[in-house]
């Protein structure tokens, strides 16, 4: 089996921002409640003709050129993404046909916040295996066109980028354990009921707002701080390493308080943890790749270290890697 690792990283995030205090003239909140809730002060939003496959190029671009990657030598790309830009094509192939990517096998993955956790696995089983050299890997979301801007508790929640990596083999460090997990029994608790094969879109299921994201946030809260730590401690397990082992914990950001709550049952400082919720709210399967990415280029993380993703959203899924950078 070869040894598979993160060569390349880019990010992409819209230019837009929406601040809390836009917020409180759109809906009854206040920045107050938003920060000590949530953590969010501010969120990017994609522009009208803005579709996550033109965000998900932008960062796949970056990281290629971070790996010195010609597209033309791509062989595999993975859009993780919740927001594609239509239901067919997948965005993958959007993706793939600006880069000029000919020989790359595309496709997309949907596993929510854990996407990039998923693509990343994905990629390294394709590797390791020698099937494919190399592999872009992206989490892109345009989240504001499924969030019910009328919904005060979801709107103050979620942010539009993508966040890209390439995967390919590498001589020293790389992926040192995955673990992936799903609950089908608790989709309800977070889904977008309209606008596919079960209740496709008609003019009742746009009165009924049933093609915006519903989410029974205190439920998931709790679940998410159990499965998030449990994920990471089973990843840290199969890499026989122990939690004072990791030097940096890239988790899903989707609320402060679900970091903090993990990271104090690991027993993490919160210097060992990376926050960036602050400037983008939640950006599902963006949100682990954007923070990998602005880890790795302000030197937080460095050559050696252990680097420990942890991801989970709606289906429920769940998933964390440990890599050696
Ligand atoms: N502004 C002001 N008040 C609000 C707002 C708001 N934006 N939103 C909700 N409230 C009110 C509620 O109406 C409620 O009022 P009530 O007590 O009078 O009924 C009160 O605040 C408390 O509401 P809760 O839902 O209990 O608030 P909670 O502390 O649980 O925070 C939140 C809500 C932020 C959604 C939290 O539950 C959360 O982060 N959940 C997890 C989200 C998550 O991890 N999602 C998974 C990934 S997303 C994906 O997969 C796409």
């Amino acid at each position: 089996m070869r040894r598979v690792g993160i060569v390349g990283v880019g990010e992409y995030l819209p230019k837009k921002v929406l601040t809390n205090a836009d917020l409180e003239k759109m809906v009854q909140t206040s920045d107050e409640w938003i920060t000590t809730r949530t953590g969010i002060k501010q969120r990017r939003l994609a522009a009208k003709d803005e579709a996550s496959s033109d965000l998900a190029i932008k960062a796949g671009r970056r990281a290629l050129e971070d790996a010195r990657l010609n597209p033309k030598d791509l062989e595999l790309i993975i859009v993780a993404t919740i927001t594609p830009d239509m239901h067919f094509p997948s965005t993958a192939c959007f993706v793939q046909a600006n880069l000029g990517a000919k020989k790359a096998v595309c496709f997309d993955v949907s596993a929510a916040c854990a996407g990039f956790v998923y693509a990343l696995t994905i990629a390294q089983q394709f590797i390791s295996r020698g099937v494919y050299k190399n592999a872009l890997i992206i989490g892109a979301e345009v989240l504001s066109t499924i969030t019910d801007w009328e919904d005060r508790n979801t709107c103050v929640l979620f942010g539009d980028g993508a966040g890209a990596a390439v995967v390919a083999e590498v001589k020293s460090g790389g992926g040192l354990s995955t673990y992936l997990g799903s609950d089908g029994t608790k989709a309800d608790l977070l889904m977008i009921p309209g606008g596919g094969s079960r209740n496709p879109s008609t003019h009742e299921t746009i009165n009924k707002r049933l093609h915006y994201l519903k989410m029974q946030g205190n439920e998931v809260f709790k679940i998410a701080v159990k499965i998030m730590t449990e994920a990471a401690r089973e990843a840290l397990k199969q890499a026989d390493l122990e939690c004072s082992d990791v030097d940096l914990v890239i988790p899903h950001q989707a609320n402060i308080r679900i970091i903090m709550a993990m990271a104090k049952k690991l027993d993490l400082p919160p210097e060992r943890i990376y926050l960036n919720i602050e400037k983008y709210g939640n950006v599902s399967s963006a949100s682990t790749a954007i923070a990998l990415c602005e880890a790795v280029k302000t030197g937080r993380i460095k050559k050696g270290d252990i680097v420990l993703l942890d991801a989970f959203g709606s289906g429920l899924v769940w998933g964390a890697c440990v890599i050696k950078w």
